[in-house]
């Protein structure tokens, strides 16, 4: 506490990140790290940017990752916003759409960060409880008088995915709302709402480099959806850091989102682990 605090630090209830233990002692599941390489293709393509061309800032726009990211969901690069970790991209969102004094929806057991967000905005939780076998129930979510939803899918920590049609009927009837389903976990295993994304303005899809493309080292995530939410995204995000994706990363993930195969090759592998495990 410092008396050059604002009342909005002090009231602040910042997260905590998964420890990172130094002695190497432990199998580390906390942070849903990939126990896999990242693309060999993609280490490639950053050691090449530790060069001379580092004085130089990156690409503000990431066209190269915007580019692939487009190609591999068959989307448009207006339909792509990308950020530092889709933690970024979420803080973004939530600062974008989900300020509006009306509360925001999403799960009583889910990823803790939107909590942190929720208190940095001043956002009202609209906590949706699970159910007993901790599934999310879809029709607790139709009609909300709220200022947006976020529907993560699968669901974290539980693991639990919603089908498709579950996700059209959130959209369906909260059409005047952003719905946010932040899939990063969707490779292990669930349908991804990025091939909805051309029916519905109301759709904002996030995901991450940092589970199954194994990167979480460099801090990459981004969005997908209609132009004028993305848009609206690029705004904010030219009116607080212009370059939040560094040479080498930028580098780095654009390489490892064309390597789809070996993407699909880790996936696989940690599919089958987890299979044998349960
Ligand atoms: C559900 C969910 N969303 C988003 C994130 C943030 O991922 P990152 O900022 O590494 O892209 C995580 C990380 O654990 C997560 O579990």
């Amino acid at each position: 506490m410092s008396r050059f605090w604002t009342d909005k630090i002090a009231s602040l209830d910042p997260y905590v990140p998964g420890e990172q233990p130094q002695d190497k002692k432990y199998i580390k599941l906390n942070t849903n790290e990939s126990p896999y390489s990242p693309s060999p293709k993609a280490l490639l393509a950053m050691q090449e940017q530790v060069s001379e061309r580092l004085r130089l800032y990156p690409d503000p726009n990431c066209v190269t990752l915007k580019t692939a990211l487009a190609n591999s969901y068959q989307l448009n690069t207006d339909q792509v916003f990308v950020g530092n970790g889709s933690d970024e991209v979420l803080a973004l969102a939530f600062m974008g759409y989900f300020v509006g004094g009306k509360p925001l929806a999403f799960a009583d057991i889910t990823y803790s960060f939107y909590k942190v967000y929720a208190g940095l905005y001043s956002i009202e939780p609209k906590l949706i409880p699970l159910d007993d076998e901790f599934n999310i129930v879809p029709t607790d979510y139709e009609n909300l008088d709220v200022s947006g939803v976020v529907v993560t899918n699968p669901n974290a920590p539980t693991g639990k995915a919603l089908p498709l049609s579950d996700i059209e009927s959130i959209l369906n009837t909260n059409p005047d709302v952003v719905v946010l389903v932040d899939e990063a976990y969707v490779d292990f295993g669930a349908q991804s709402a990025a091939t909805l994304v051309n029916q519905y303005p109301n759709l904002l899809v996030v995901q991450t480099l940092s589970k199954s493309r194994a990167l979480a080292g460099i801090r990459v995530g981004y969005a997908l959806g209609h132009p004028d939410l993305i848009e609206g995204l690029e705004r904010l995000k030219n009116s607080f850091n212009s370059y939040p994706i560094d040479r080498i990363a930028l580098a780095g993930a654009t390489a490892a989102v064309e390597d789809e195969t070996y993407l699909k090759e880790i996936c696989d592998k940690t599919i089958a682990t987890r299979e044998q495990s349960v």
